[in-house]
């Protein structure tokens, strides 16, 4: 009798580009390349480099194609007319049955589109995540509505990012609640440093420069708060600085448009320790040793409330409203006054912070790949 002949794998690329699209998808990488059911390959943009590389360092992933379109302060649309060609000619070369990308970034949104242009599936993890408003976060809530427009799967992190899909007439079979692949990249992460402890203790110098002190992390990227918005945040953190039980450590992020104004504003300051952007072994540390996170981040929106550490979001709305539901976020927006009052309120008042301060899990449960590499296999039509 002659053997069935085996079912070759389905051919998956993956897109991404930028520190927390690799973060949030290289659990996804590592469960795929883990199952024989699919081939995994996985094409950077580069839209990052250091901030790329550090995740991919430490999850161990090396690109099998790297367009390595980074340039100093690149403009949106010279980035996205070369994501677009660059990606278009990997899919080209692939051919891939499906690809994935994740969230609302300019490599997400080329990626989609380069897809679609050639008639392949595009799968959205992330999805349905909406501020409602356009310009906040930018150009974020458009990308992620034009890759809503085309996905063929839509893995949503939450029932509210569900219902915000299926208000937009996306077929509910098309939907999945599947939670975010964050939850599951904080859960490898935490576990690695249980291993290695090494991976997370660079910060020891720092911790003990500050040893006694109240720590505040804090993190600041978004377009939307160029300028006046950076202005504001340096002049809340100058403030919150001047206490001497506090000590503010912030990881630079290393767009020119935030580090000159956050140089400026506050090097030199005794108690405020400007940094070079954190691997993320680091930040999930400086995340557990803080008392308060300040950040106008998504992922960090999400990982806080994950540690039980209080999150105050400077952003006048947010795309995540779930950390917001449960309390341990808030939206302070970019005035310095108002970060001031609420940062403090935070630090003087006891009962305030203990309502915050509560770890739950509105983002996932840390099995969020696992049910989207099944929802693929069913997909296909290819299981094992
Ligand atoms: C990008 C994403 C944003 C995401 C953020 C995460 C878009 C339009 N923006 O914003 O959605 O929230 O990443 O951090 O997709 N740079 C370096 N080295 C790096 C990274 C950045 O030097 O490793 C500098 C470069 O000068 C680069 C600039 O930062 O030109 C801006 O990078 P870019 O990817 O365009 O935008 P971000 O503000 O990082
Ligand atoms: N992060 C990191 N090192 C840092 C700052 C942030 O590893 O110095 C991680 C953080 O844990 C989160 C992600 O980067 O997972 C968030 O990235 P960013 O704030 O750049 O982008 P956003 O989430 O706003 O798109």
């Amino acid at each position: 009798m002659t053997k069935p002949a085996p079912v070759s794998p389905a051919r998956i690329l993956l897109v991404f580009g930028t520190r927390p699209e690799a973060i949030k998808l290289f659990p996804l990488v590592h469960a795929l390349k883990a199952d024989p059911r699919f081939e995994c390959v996985v094409c950077v943009s580069a839209q990052h480099r250091q901030m790329l590389d550090q995740v991919l360092e430490i999850a161990g992933i090396v690109p099998d194609h790297d367009l390595d379109v980074m340039r100093p302060d690149q403009t949106l649309d010279a980035l996205t007319a070369n994501l677009l060609t660059g990606l278009g000619k990997v899919m080209n070369e692939v051919r891939p049955d499906r690809v994935i990308v994740q969230g609302d970034t300019a490599t997400a949104m080329a990626g989609a589109l380069a897809a679609y242009y050639r008639k392949l599936p595009v799968d959205h993890v992330e999805a349905g995540l909406r501020s409602g408003n356009i310009h906040h976060p930018w150009p974020e809530e458009v990308n992620r509505k034009i890759i809503g427009g085309m996905a063929s799967l839509h893995f949503a992190p939450t029932g509210t990012s569900e219902a915000a899909l299926l208000r937009e007439n996306i077929a509910p079979d098309r939907v999945h609640v599947t939670g975010n692949t964050v939850i599951d990249a904080l859960h490898w992460v935490t576990a690695e440093i249980e291993r290695q402890p090494a991976l997370a203790s660079d910060l020891a110098e720092l911790e003990a420069r500050f040893a006694g002190k109240r720590i505040i992390g804090v993190t600041s990227h978004r377009r939307e708060n160029f300028g006046e918005g950076m202005e504001q945040i340096a002049t809340a953190i100058r403030e919150i600085a001047a206490r001497p039980d506090v000590a503010v450590i912030f990881p630079v992020h290393l767009n020119p448009n935030v580090r000159k104004v956050m140089n400026e504003r506050l090097s030199g300051l005794d108690n405020v320790a400007l940094i070079e952007p954190l691997d993320y072994p680091h930040f999930a540390r400086l995340i557990s040793i803080a008392e308060i996170m300040l950040t106008d981040s998504g992922g960090v929106q999400e990982e806080a409330p994950a540690l039980g550490k209080p999150v105050l979001v400077m952003r006048e709305t947010t795309e995540r409203p779930e950390g917001v539901a449960a309390g341990t976020a808030k939206l302070v927006g970019t005035s310095a006054e108002t970060i001031v009052t609420e940062i403090s309120t935070l630090l003087d008042d006891r009962e305030a912070y203990e309502s915050m301060a509560r770890a739950h899990n509105p983002f996932g449960d840390g099995q969020t790949s696992r049910r989207i590499v099944e929802l693929l296999a069913n997909e296909i039509g290819n299981q094992a």
